[in-house]
């Protein structure tokens, strides 16, 4: 069995980014979260949390990690929300091991300012504020990740780098 590398973290930290390039260099697939919620909603993801609430999200997004948890050989590209759920990080870990890309409010805020479709910071007066309350609140949960990675001014090369020098001391023990 190929272990999976999953990766969790905030909105907007780099994790479809770093997926690309682990997917690159170690010809695995991505299995992105969010992108499977859409193909299987077929609607955006803004328009699920429109249509049906972000509990509604969440229930579909907790099916989907069960459904990856028993696959292997995947770069798994978490939604930022998965965390919170310990059930999903319990699942998730059975068969990978999960790294969490943590960058500061300022630099989430950087990258996302311009992006459109994120309901949890589009539909809020405040961003900056919002990116800051949300990130307090989550810390603790995604600090329960296998490891943490500083994804601060990191390209995703580096960010990949990173990941497969810690995966690699990991699957060599
Ligand atoms: C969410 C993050 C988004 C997406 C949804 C909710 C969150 O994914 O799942 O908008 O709660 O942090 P990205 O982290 O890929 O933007």
């Amino acid at each position: 069995m190929l272990t999976n590398i999953v990766l969790i973290g905030f909105m907007g930290v780099g994790k479809s980014l770093a997926a690309k390039h682990l997917s690159a260099k170690l010809s695995r697939p991505i299995v992105s979260t969010d992108e499977l919620i859409v193909a299987q909603e077929g609607k955006s993801i803004a328009k699920i949390f429109q249509d049906h609430g972000e509990l509604y999200f969440r229930q579909v997004e907790a099916k989907i990690v069960e459904a990856i948890a028993d696959k292997d050989n995947l770069i798994v590209d978490c939604g930022g929300g998965i965390a919170l759920n310990p059930h999903n990080l319990e699942l998730l870990k059975k068969n990978g091991i999960v790294f969490y890309l943590s960058a500061s409010a300022e630099e989430i805020y950087k990258n996302v300012k311009d992006q459109k479709h994120r309901p949890l910071l589009n539909n809020t007066p405040d961003p900056k504020n919002k990116i800051n309350e949300l990130l307090n609140k989550r810390r603790p949960f995604y600090e329960k990740a296998d490891h943490i990675i500083d994804a601060d001014g990191k390209t995703g090369e580096q960010l990949c780098v990173d990941i497969l020098t810690l995966f690699n001391k990991a699957a060599a023990k």
